[in-house]
């Protein structure tokens, strides 16, 4: 199997580049510029347990998370990043050689995490809006023993929400459905952080669906690693069975209880992307030769119509300015462009402006 390419960190980049780190514009991982609540800050500051080892179910945080989305904390496990999560779940549900859908482009540990658990990953590529195939996927399902679809929405990496008609075409299948909304707070405009949207308290309904959700994006703590899932019931106990005991360390924790009593602090920052997410699509819009993807997302997809997307990454790096290309069957000379601050998006158009 290939090997998984992570992002590389600010003080790496500072010390290859030679640019100081608050000169570097980070749009590369749809990571939040305006980082976590300070109630975080406090609560870190406040730390006094750092030598025991955390709680291995996370009481405190599932009951935060169980009150502030309507799902029974039992039904609900925190991990080290939804990435943590994926991983567990094929852990417990794949014997080797077991098929998992994933409609493709979409976010890389899907296959990457597949291929770690001995399963196999059918990949259907996605209608040209990045719609699912569904036609195909129901076929897949007929013709083969599929064990796990993924679905991600907003999809990772051109921001398209899921349909009802999609949603609830996948929820008939015969089959676990693992949804990802880890970007579903940047869903609406009206502050909600992806209330309005979210599929989680249809697990409780539903025997078949799992939902993942993140501190990583909505909270700004990516850089602690915590996320958690909403689980039915028949998987529970095989799940808490195979996680690591202490998977979700204390920093983590207790960062993730104080954004939950910072909510609306959250989301006006969440507000502000949203904002800058409109901007930044007029913006690339006007460019010559760029198509932006509409995004329910923290980012935007365009296709790099006359030059090269991999030179725009590479000239835009010389400058601080961090995106990320793709150059594949799927993607083929494409770019994805994280919102970052009114700032951000401003020098970024004057580069691109100077390079197309
Ligand atoms: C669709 C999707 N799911 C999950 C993750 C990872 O989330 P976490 O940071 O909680 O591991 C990402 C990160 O970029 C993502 O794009």
């Amino acid at each position: 199997m290939q090997a998984y390419t992570p992002i590389e960190p600010v003080e790496i980049l500072t010390a290859r580049l030679g640019i100081p780190g608050e000169k570097i514009i980070k749009l590369d991982a749809n990571e939040n510029p305006y980082g976590p609540s300070p109630l975080v800050r406090q609560a870190l500051s406040k730390l006094d347990v750092v030598h025991i080892y955390p709680d291995p179910e996370s009481r405190f945080l599932r009951d935060a998370l169980s009150k502030a989305h309507g799902v029974p904390a039992e039904n609900l496990i925190a991990g080290s990043g939804a990435d943590e999560l994926i991983d567990l779940l094929l852990r417990v549900v794949l014997e080797p050689g077991d098929r998992v859908v994933n409609s493709v482009p979409t976010f890389g540990m899907y296959d990457f995490d597949t291929m770690l658990n001995y399963g196999s990953c059918i990949n259907i590529p996605r209608n040209p809006d990045y719609s699912l195939d569904c036609n195909a996927i129901q076929k897949a399902v007929s013709d083969q023993k599929i064990k796990v679809i993924f679905a991600c929405s907003p999809n990772n990496p051109d921001g398209r929400l899921m349909t009802t008609t999609e949603v609830e075409f996948l929820l008939s299948l015969p089959t676990l459905i693992v949804l990802d909304e880890a970007y579903i707070e940047f869903t609406q405009t009206n502050k909600d952080l992806g209330v309005g949207n979210t599929l989680i308290r249809r697990v409780a309904e539903k025997e078949n669906l799992v939902v993942l959700r993140t501190f990583s994006k909505w909270a700004g703590l990516a850089g602690l690693r915590i996320g958690f899932g909403a689980f039915p019931n028949w998987l529970l106990e095989s799940l808490w069975k195979a996680k690591q005991p202490y998977n979700v360390n204390v920093a983590a924790n207790a960062a993730a209880i104080a954004s939950l009593h910072d909510r609306e602090y959250l989301a006006d920052n969440v507000g502000r992307l949203q904002e800058e997410r409109g901007r930044l699509f007029e913006k690339l819009s006007r460019l010559p030769g760029i198509k932006p993807f509409p995004s329910q997302s923290n980012f935007i997809l365009c296709k790099v119509e006359k030059s090269s997307a991999k030179q725009i990454k590479l000239d835009l790096v010389s400058k601080g300015i961090f995106i990320r290309h793709y150059d594949n069957s799927l993607l083929s000379n494409f770019i994805r462009i994280s919102v970052g601050f009114p700032q951000d998006t401003d020098e970024l158009i004057r580069q691109l402006e100077g390079l197309l």
